[in-house]
C-alpha cells in the first residue's frame, strides 16, 4: 500500500477520505481473482459477520458459509443455544439450501408466516421427510385464504433431481421447466434442500468455508466476565471453528488476562481479540495469545462511543496502523464496524485487513435473525447496538432488579433502529453479490489477483467531501 504522493496525510482518514488510483493490469477477468484469505479463518470472501443478536443466526451462518464467509455468533447466546446452532449449521448441505418445510396439515398462514426467512420464496410441504409439494410466497396485495390447509394449497414440485446433481445442470432444468426453485432429495427420497436459479449460479461461482471433515464453518463470541474458558471450552467442544474475545474496550487488563487463559488453554482453534485502534493495543493482544485483533472503535452503524465519549479512531488509519504492526509478528486484523459500500471492504483489504467485519448492512436480510416488518416504505428489520440499553437488559436479565437499573444507565448504542430490506438485495448473498463483484473490480483495476497482491500493490489518494460526492451515483436522475 502506498500513497500517490508517497506518504500518507498527517491526520487519520476514514473510508470515505481516500480513493484508489488504477494501475496497470494484467488481470483481465474479475473471475480470475481468488479472494481466499490466509488468517485461519478459512474464508475464501474476504467477509465476516459481526456477533450482533440482530444479525447472527443460524440461518445466516449457514446462508454466508456456504458462500465462504464466516459468521460469529453472540456473547449473548447461551451456550447449550450456540450448541445447538452450531451442531445445525454443521449438518447443512454445501450446495442445497435449507428451506422451510411444513406438513400437509399446516395451514396458509403458517407458511406465509415463515416463507420470508428465506431468500427464495417458497416452503417446502414434506409428508415425514419427503417433500410432495411447494408453497410459494404470497405477492403483496394478493388475496389468499390463510385457513387452507397445505394439502389443498401446495403446488407440484416442478423440478426434483438427485442432491448430487451438477448446479449447471439444476439451472438448466429451471430455465427449461420455466421454473424458479428445484427440490433436491437423497437417494431415500428424503428433503436435501432447495436451489434456485442464483443458489445454483452462486455454486459455481462461490466456494463454501468449510472445516477440516468438509462442514460449514462457524466461529462463535465470548465477553470477557464471568467463566469466560469455561464457555469457550465449551463452545469449542460444540464444533466452533473459531472463537472470538470480545469487548467494546479490548485494550484492557481484563481482556489481556482472559484472552491469555483462553490461549493458554490450547483449544486448538484460532482465536480474534478486540476491539483496538491502536499499534500498542493491537501488540498486547497478540501477546496476549491473539491471532486475529479486531480492530474499530466507534465506526459502527448502531455505535454511539465516538458521540457520548469522544473515543475511537476514523477507520482507514486504525485498520492500516493495526494492520501493518499485525503483520510483522505473523498476525491478522478484521476491519470491524463502519463497512457502508463495496468500496469500503475493498479499502479495509487495501489497509491490510485480512477480513472486513460487517454488521448493520446485513441486518436488512431475509436471513437476519429478527422478524419481517412492514411500514409504509416498505419491509424492515429491527437492529440494534450490542452495548445498548436493550442488549444490556437482555444480558443482565438474571441480575438483581438494583443491578439491572444501574446497568441500564450506561449504554453506547442504538437500542432500535429500522434496517429496509432493499428491494434490490433483499438477501444477504444478494449484498455478498454486491460486495464480492466490487472487490474483485477493485483487484483488477489495481493489477491483483489476490487480496494480497491488493494490499501489497494498491495506491491511494485522498480526497476531499466533494471528491466522494463526485462518485455517488445519481439513480434517480436529474
Ligand atoms: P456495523 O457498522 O457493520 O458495525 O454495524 C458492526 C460493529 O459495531 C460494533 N458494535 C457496537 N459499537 N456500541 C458500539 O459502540 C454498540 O452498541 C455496538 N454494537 C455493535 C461491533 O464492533 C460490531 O462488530
Amino acid at each position: 500500500m502506498r500513497f500517490l504522493d508517497g506518504h500518507a496525510p498527517h491526520y487519520d482518514l476514514t473510508y470515505d477520505d481516500v480513493f484508489i488510483v488504477p494501475n496497470r493490469s494484467a488481470v483481465t477477468s474479475r473471475f480470475d481473482v481468488d479472494m481466499a484469505t490466509s488468517d485461519g479463518t478459512g474464508t475464501t470472501i474476504p467477509l465476516v459477520v459481526a456477533n450482533m443478536t440482530a444479525i447472527a443466526g443460524k440461518r445466516m451462518a449457514e446462508t454466508v458459509a456456504r458462500r465462504g464467509g464466516l459468521v460469529v455468533l453472540p456473547q449473548d447466546v447461551p451456550l447449550d443455544v450456540a450448541a445447538q446452532t452450531i451442531g445445525y449449521v454443521k449438518a447443512r448441505h454445501l450446495v442445497a439450501e435449507t428451506p422451510v418445510t411444513l406438513s400437509a396439515n399446516d395451514v396458509m398462514a403458517h407458511a406465509q408466516a415463515l416463507i420470508p426467512k428465506r431468500s427464495h420464496g417458497y416452503a417446502v410441504v414434506l409428508d415425514g421427510d419427503e417433500p410432495i409439494g411447494l408453497v410459494a410466497r404470497t405477492a403483496p396485495g394478493h388475496e389468499v385464504d390463510l385457513f387452507t390447509d397445505l394439502a389443498s394449497a401446495a403446488e407440484p414440485m416442478p423440478v426434483v433431481l438427485p442432491a448430487d446433481t451438477d448446479p449447471r445442470v439444476v439451472f438448466d432444468a429451471l430455465v427449461d421447466a420455466n421454473a424458479d426453485l428445484a427440490v433436491l432429495t437423497h437417494e431415500s427420497g428424503a428433503l436435501a434442500g432447495v436451489l434456485g436459479r442464483l443458489g445454483a449460479l452462486r455454486a459455481g461461482i462461490y466456494r463454501p468455508n468449510v472445516d477440516a471433515s468438509g462442514r460449514l464453518r462457524v466461529a462463535a463470541a465470548v465477553g470477557i466476565n464471568g467463566d469466560v474458558l469455561g464457555k469457550a471450552r465449551g463452545l469449542v467442544n460444540a464444533g466452533a471453528d473459531l472463537l472470538v474475545v470480545d469487548t467494546a474496550h479490548g485494550h484492557q487488563e481484563k481482556m489481556l488476562t482472559a484472552l491469555a487463559a483462553i490461549a493458554d488453554a490450547d483449544l486448538g482453534v484460532p482465536l480474534a481479540a478486540g476491539n483496538v485502534v491502536s499499534a500498542r493495543g493491537t501488540l498486547d493482544l497478540i501477546d496476549a495469545g491473539a491471532n486475529i485483533v479486531k480492530v474499530g472503535v466507534g465506526p459502527g452503524a448502531m455505535c454511539t462511543t465516538r458521540m457520548m465519549t469522544g473515543v475511537g479512531r476514523p477507520q482507514f488509519s486504525a485498520v492500516a496502523e493495526c494492520a501493518a504492526v499485525a503483520r510483522e509478528h505473523g498476525a491478522a486484523v478484521w476491519a470491524d464496524g463502519g463497512i457502508r459500500h463495496p468500496r469500503d471492504v475493498a479499502l479495509a483489504v487495501a489497509a491490510g485487513a485480512s477480513n472486513a467485519m460487517v454488521g448493520s448492512w446485513f441486518a436488512g436480510t431475509y436471513e437476519s435473525p429478527g422478524d419481517l416488518r412492514t411500514d409504509a416504505s416498505g419491509e424492515y428489520k429491527v437492529s440494534f447496538g450490542m452495548a445498548s440499553k436493550r442488549a444490556v437488559a437482555a444480558r443482565s436479565s438474571a441480575d438483581a432488579a438494583y443491578d439491572r437499573a444501574r446497568k441500564a444507565l450506561f449504554e453506547e448504542g442504538i437500542s432500535s433502529s429500522r434496517i429496509r430490506i432493499d428491494p434490490e438485495r433483499p438477501g444477504v448473498e444478494d449484498l455478498i453479490d454486491h460486495i464480492c463483484s466490487g472487490v474483485r473490480s477493485t483487484a483488477t483495476y489495481t493489477g491483483a489477483s489476490t487480496l494480497q497482491e491488493l494490499h501489497d500493490e494498491v495506491v491511494l489518494g485522498v480526497q476531499s467531501a466533494a471528491g466522494f460526492a463526485e462518485g455517488r451515483p445519481l439513480p434517480g436522475g436529474w
